[in-house]
């Protein structure tokens, strides 16, 4: 009866939902003979043909009264009983189970393997395999809950806690913070990917890009998470004006914040800049555009950074496409779709515009191509190939009704090229 569980993706669930389903039955069980039996009575004994019907008047029955003590006794006995074994075998964390370090932070998930990968937004493990989850948070408390393995568990900061299960399927399955933690509580989710042996051996393995970032020069690094971490979004590199300000020749100089005192950019000013970026705000900028980077990136990084923006002295062309330096024999063999998806992701649109209609900073991508609208000057617009084209490399020229001119332009960052592709992509948004 009312079966609307989530798949049963780890050994726990199909126990939770035995122990769930038979007190949802219980429960309807005795809700429809009680409400039932109340309908049934009014009915029969209510008052017609102008006179009373008495009910009969019954005194004490031991026997019923046996009954309704003992057999709710016992169902609520086993109810419990069955329910504290699970609890218990959840809690019993198997202590062969390899680790996965767990930090939530307003409003993503950051994971830490074993071997030292890293990864955020997704959590890998190997399928019939334990696996232990110790968890942290960075600042409010959060709650960490996958519906397809029945595990969940508040996760506090300063204080570790601990969930384990033990996947019996491959697949990809939703990760919930289910505790409200402020604006975008909603959307602080993950996705739980469930490998083969062979293949999460292999994924966990993988640390080519991390190899990279370790044979880097600081600046060249701090040039590369310029690209990665969208900060090319926002600061450009040849003093052009973007929703914030450039870093040419930015390390140094004075500069006048909002609040009518000044602030000389050293080391310290950025470092704080780019943990706590509202609290010290550039005359003339907006505040709370710039989303906060603590604990997204590592002291090395924030190093590397700092040295990078060290290094703007020159003008220069904003980096090269982060779609360009990937191999190019790779990307010759992608679908222009595949390629655009790329673009997508690695050119920080996928911070301003949704897939899945939520308005976000930008209108939404889904359905996009094709549609029509107004623009904030009351002219109407088509979204067809031309239209696109010309809001990626001139986005402020046409800005949609109720939302702010907050794009820059990617003039010199995508290439013609890159634009059809991101097209492609746009087409199969639907
Ligand atoms: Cu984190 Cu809700």
């Amino acid at each position: 009866m009312f079966r609307y569980l989530p798949e049963q993706a780890s050994d726990f669930a199909h126990k939770v939902d035995w122990i769930n389903n038979l007190i949802t039955d219980i429960s309807v069980f005795f809700t429809v003979a009680i409400v039932g039996s109340m309908i049934a009575f009014a009915i029969i004994w209510r008052k017609r043909d102008g006179k009373d019907h008495e009910t009969p008047r019954i005194e004490g029955s031991h026997f019923l009264e046996a009954v309704w003590t003992i057999v709710p006794t016992i169902i609520s006995i086993y109810v419990a009983a069955y329910g504290y074994v699970i609890f218990d075998e959840m809690r019993d964390i198997p202590e062969d189970a390899p680790t996965v370090n767990v930090t939530g932070q307003m409003w993503r998930w950051d994971f830490l393997y074993p071997n030292g990968k890293k990864t955020t937004g997704e959590l890998v493990v190997p399928v019939d395999e334990p696996v232990k989850l110790l968890m942290t948070s960075r600042d409010v408390l959060h709650s960490f809950f996958i519906p397809a393995m029945r595990v969940k568990m508040d996760v506090i900061p300063k204080q570790f806690t601990s969930l384990w299960f033990r996947p019996v399927k491959t697949g990809e399955y939703r990760v919930f913070c289910t505790e409200y933690c402020g604006r975008d509580h909603s959307s602080m989710l993950a996705s739980l990917r469930v490998l083969s042996k062979a293949d999460y051996e292999r994924w966990l393995n993988d640390r080519s890009d991390e190899a990279k970032a370790a044979r880097m020069k600081p600046a060249d690094l701090g040039k590369e998470l310029y690209t990665q971490k969208g900060c090319n979004a926002c600061h450009s590199l040849d003093g052009s004006r973007l929703v914030g300000p450039s870093f040419l020749k930015l390390y140094g100089k004075e500069e006048a914040l909002a609040d009518g005192t000044t602030v000389k950019v050293d080391e310290n000013y950025l470092s704080s800049s780019i943990t706590n970026p509202n609290a010290q705000i550039v005359a003339g900028f907006p505040p709370n555009m710039m989303p906060s980077f603590a604990g997204q990136v590592t002291d090395d990084e924030l190093f590397a950074m700092i040295e990078f923006i060290k290094s703007i002295e020159e003008p220069q062309q904003a980096a090269p496409a982060a779609v360009v330096q990937e191999d190019a024999a790779a990307l010759a063999a992608m679908s222009p779709e595949q390629r655009g998806k790329r673009i997508y992701e690695t050119k920080l649109c996928i911070t301003c515009h949704s897939l899945d209609g939520s308005p976000l900073v930008g209108p939404t991508f889904k359905g996009l191509y094709g549609k029509s609208g107004k623009l904030a000057d009351g002219s109407t617009y088509v979204a067809d190939e031309e239209y696109i084209r010309n809001s990626v490399y001139d986005p402020a020229s046409k800005v949609v009704e109720g939302f702010a001119p907050a794009m820059p332009s990617f003039q010199g960052q995508l290439s013609e090229e890159d634009v059809k592709d991101l097209i492609e992509f746009l087409k199969t948004v639907k």
